[in-house]
């Protein structure tokens, strides 16, 4: 039986002097954060024509961010599955925001159809399965996350570190078939190792962190000039990287530049005896290249990730059909395959579920496009609780000369508090705060600005 836990009250203070200085200041700052409290406190707005916000969440999106939309008052449909193009045509007419995974395809047609919506979130990293830009061209912004698992892949690099400079991927693979090997000859320890990072991004950085704990040393090169973490140190190209590491782990984004950016000439680069290791993308890796370097034991092992040719679905699949190396790769010594998991965590998992619901509520509520893939993004300071009478007014608009004129025509009777305006491409977003309207105006108004010849879609908060 466990015993209880007895909390001990906070010992009474040494003398009522300094006990009544304390009590003193503490009303003090209690009375200022309150008078702050009150000046800053942003107010919650709500869109004026459309109170009953329904949303469509398929695919088992997180419970967490189905009950975020809840709490928030909105109309949530909630399915596990996802739905086929017909399915979508047929339903998502009336619902203003729709939450998928990978598996939901957002076509043209089924934007043709979607007459209210306002906005999409991939609960998900990549955005292939929407049409962006014709979802930018019926004004409605895609939110992602594509950042939430780079924790989860730094920390699977620093696994496979470990696991290649021990080999004990090697030793447990043979401890299953019933061999004992117990063996120190090429084994080492990452401490005083250089760890050459190319692509110090979101997980490039995180992985320089956990490295130096390690006690590595770490370089990293990349195309633009970063402040370094810690000690680590960016050098000027990457030959200069290749040749010092002990350790290369790549972190770049697949671009036409980056596309077997380490080829045949790149590992006879790299010392005799280091390792490679691929979390990035498939193609930024010569295969048969690095087959080629591991065979000749010019490398001591590698961990790859990511193939230029991914299976579509668990199970079998891995095959010379897909990759013609396959075969040829899963032979190889001290050689880490794993299927894409590197952010495969139920920690991004849930990081993805809480930042595309907090960005999807952000624009419905408050009209932010911060972080949208395929839209401008602007975003305006809080219209604050004392503001009582502002409107934020939202203004999709075609990038046309002429737009602001005519808007602000509109506005000349108030006051405009704030506003900000971005284009991308052919789509231009105006947030605009106004002070002093009264809601016998809001019809109007709204019709004068929607009625411009290149809106697409205007929104009123309040
Ligand atoms: N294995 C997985 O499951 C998994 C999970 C998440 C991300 N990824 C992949 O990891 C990669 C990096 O992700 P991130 O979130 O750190 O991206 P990021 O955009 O934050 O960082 C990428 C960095 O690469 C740099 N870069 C671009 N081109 C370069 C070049 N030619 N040479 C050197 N540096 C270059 C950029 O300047 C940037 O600093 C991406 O390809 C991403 O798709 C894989």
């Amino acid at each position: 039986m466990t015993t209880p836990i007895h909390i001990k009250p906070a010992a009474a203070s040494a003398s009522p002097n300094t006990s009544s200085i304390h009590d003193h200041f503490r009303s003090l700052r209690r009375k200022e954060s309150a008078a702050l409290d009150h000046i800053r406190q942003p107010k919650i707005l709500h869109p004026i024509e459309n109170e009953d916000l329904r949303l469509l969440i398929l695919e088992n999106i997180s419970q967490e961010a189905v009950q975020t939309f809840k709490a928030q008052g909105y109309h949530v449909d909630h399915h596990t599955k996802a739905f086929s193009e017909e399915e979508l045509i047929e339903k998502i007419g009336s619902y203003h925001a729709i939450g998928i995974r990978s598996k939901t395809k957002i076509t043209k047609r089924v934007l043709a159809a979607a007459s209210k919506l306002l906005v999409i979130g991939c609960f998900c990293i990549g955005t292939n399965q929407v049409d962006l830009d014709a979802a930018a061209q019926a004004g409605i912004p895609v939110f992602n996350s594509p950042f939430s698992n780079s924790r989860s892949v730094a920390e699977l690099v620093v696994s496979e570190l470990v696991a290649l400079s021990r080999q004990y991927f090697e030793r447990s693979f043979e401890m299953r078939n019933g061999i004992w090997n117990k063996q120190s000859k090429n084994c080492w320890e990452l401490r005083g190792k250089t760890l050459g990072i190319v692509g110090y991004g979101h997980i490039g950085a995180q992985l320089s962190v956990l490295a130096e704990a390690f006690g590595m040393r770490v370089l990293f090169y990349d195309v633009i000039n970063i402040m370094p973490l810690g000690s680590a140190r960016q050098v000027e190209s990457l030959q200069v990287l290749l040749s010092q590491s002990d350790f290369v782990t790549l972190h770049v984004p697949e671009l036409p530049e980056t596309i077997n950016m380490i080829s045949k000439r790149e590992l006879s680069q790299m010392k005799k005896g280091a390792y490679l290791i691929n979390n990035a993308r498939g193609r930024v890796v010569d295969i048969p290249a690095l087959i080629d370097a591991l065979k000749s034991k010019h490398l001591a092992g590698a961990a790859v990730d990511v193939f230029p040719f991914e299976p579509a679905a668990n199970g079998a699949g891995f095959d010379d059909q897909l990759n013609a190396w396959s075969s040829e790769l899963r032979t190889i010594p001290n050689v880490i395959l794993t299927p894409h998991i590197g952010g495969s965590t139920e920690e991004a998992q849930r990081m993805i579920g809480d930042e595309v619901s907090q960005a999807l509520s952000r624009y419905l509520n408050y009209g932010s496009t911060i972080a949208a893939v395929n839209f401008p993004e602007v975003d305006l300071r809080a219209i604050t609780a004392e503001q009582g009478t502002a409107v934020r007014i939202c203004h999709v608009h075609k990038n046309q000369p002429g737009v602001l004129r005519q808007v602000n025509d509109a506005l000349s009777p108030y006051n405009v508090e704030k506003q900000y305006s971005d284009s991308k491409g052919d789509i231009a977003y105006l947030m605009v705060d106004i002070s002093d309207v009264c809601p016998a105006d809001y019809g109007k108004l709204r019709e004068r600005i929607s009625g411009t010849d290149a809106n697409i879609l205007t929104r009123f908060l309040a």
